[in-house]
């Protein structure tokens, strides 16, 4: 690790190395039963959004967050960037950066490449929520939306499910998913990788959806469902009211945070008072967290009945308790280029460069 003066940097692929050496699933289980036992701190987030010169929807978001656990106190902060015109011109629609701060002098101690690392971290939640409330044993995972987080679903499920055998993909884009089958054949060779020619029959081929799509407009009717399924709604902004009215179960990530941003389809149900909040006795309503879920505190519901909802606002906890496995992976690889925080420029050069600026000619120019 860097040293004092020093913050350690990891571009993508020092983090892909060292993410390799960590289970990202313990991890994220380990920070939502922290959060759930309110030993984390999760401020609001910064949200800059802005329309780009192609039209396309562009954003930024300041995530930070901190998981207070006795003997261990983790600071950090993810800004994660993108533009929806991206995957156009052959870039990952989000990109970033990740922080981890010093405890003591709160000095950024590691920045790392953050678009590997969040899209890891949401797909090992959604990992994490099917264990405790999916089906026993899927053997197919329908996957609404091809891009950088398709991807890292099928990755993270083909290592975490052993009953995966295969999985039905959709996109409006119909190249980008036969460029995801194609990329699978060989990234996940153990799925078999069948395109559906329609979202409907894409969600009609299994008992697990994901969707991992950029719709800004919910579409998806509770009637697509053949049978009971779980639904990891990572991309928010899928399922239609009436689906949300059907379900007998809505898990989240955390209740507050959802609640508080009607931007999104479940915040805005819940602003409008369509579902109402956990403590309600009225229906449809949200069930509990997941965190709630793996303390025991609620009961998991599994869709034997009917779907399962699970709706993860996305929370920058795990982040951090990611970037912290990484932090240490970096540690015991050696990995990873140090950057001096502290040492400025000579003075002699300082001086010279605000001479005839300030009376004295001092190191004013420097404090400016
Ligand atoms: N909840 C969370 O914690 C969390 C975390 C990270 C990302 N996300 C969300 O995941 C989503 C996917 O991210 P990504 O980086 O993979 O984006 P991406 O742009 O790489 O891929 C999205 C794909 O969805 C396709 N698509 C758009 N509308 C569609 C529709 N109606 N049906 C089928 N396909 C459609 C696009 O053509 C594109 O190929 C985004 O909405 C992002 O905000 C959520």
């Amino acid at each position: 690790m860097a040293t004092a003066d020093e913050m350690l940097v990891l571009d993508r692929a020092m983090v892909e190395r060292c993410l390799a050496e960590v289970d990202v699933l313990a991890v994220v289980e380990h920070c939502l039963r922290a959060h759930h036992r309110r030993l984390t701190v999760l401020p609001d987030e910064g949200y800059l959004a802005w329309t780009n010169a192609c039209g396309a929807y562009s954003r930024s978001v300041a995530m930070h967050g901190a998981v207070r656990e006795p003997g261990r106190d983790l600071f950090g902060l993810k800004v994660i960037n993108a533009a929806t015109s991206n995957p156009e011109s052959g870039l990952d629609r989000a990109g970033g950066f990740a922080f981890l701060f010093d405890p003591q002098t709160a000095r950024p101690r590691l920045m790392a490449e953050a678009g590997s690392l969040s899209a890891l971290r949401t797909a090992a939640y959604t990992a994490v929520s099917l264990r405790y409330l999916g089906p026993a044993e899927p053997d197919c995972v329908s996957v609404l939306g091809c891009g950088a987080l398709a991807r890292m679903h099928l990755l993270v499920l083909e290592a975490a499910v052993p009953s995966l055998t295969s999985a039905c993909v959709y996109d409006v884009v119909p190249e980008r998913a036969a460029r995801l089958a194609g990329w699978a054949a060989a990234a996940v060779p153990r799925l078999r990788v069948e395109m559906a020619p329609d979202p409907q029959a894409c969600v009609a081929r299994s008992a697990v959806l994901i969707t991992v799509t950029v719709s800004a407009v919910p579409y998806l009717p509770p009637s697509w469902f053949p049978g009971p399924a779980f639904i990891a709604h990572v991309s928010l902004d899928d399922l239609l009211p009436e689906t949300f009215a059907a379900a007998s179960a809505i898990f989240v990530d955390d209740e507050d945070m959802v609640a508080a941003n009607p931007r999104r389809i479940l915040g805005r149900l819940i602003s409008e008072g369509t579902v109402q909040r956990s403590a309600s006795p009225v229906t449809p309503r949200v069930t509990g967290s997941l965190g709630q879920v793996i303390e025991g505190e609620v009961a998991a519901v599994r869709p034997d009945g009917g779907h399962v909802i699970s709706n993860p606002f996305g929370l920058a906890i795990l982040d951090v308790a990611v970037l912290a496995a990484v932090a240490d992976a970096a540690g015991h690889l050696g990995a990873g280029v140090h950057l001096n925080l502290v040492d400025g420029l000579p003075e002699e050069w300082l001086r010279s460069r605000s001479a005839g600026r300030g009376d004295d000619g001092s190191i004013r120019a420097r404090d400016a």
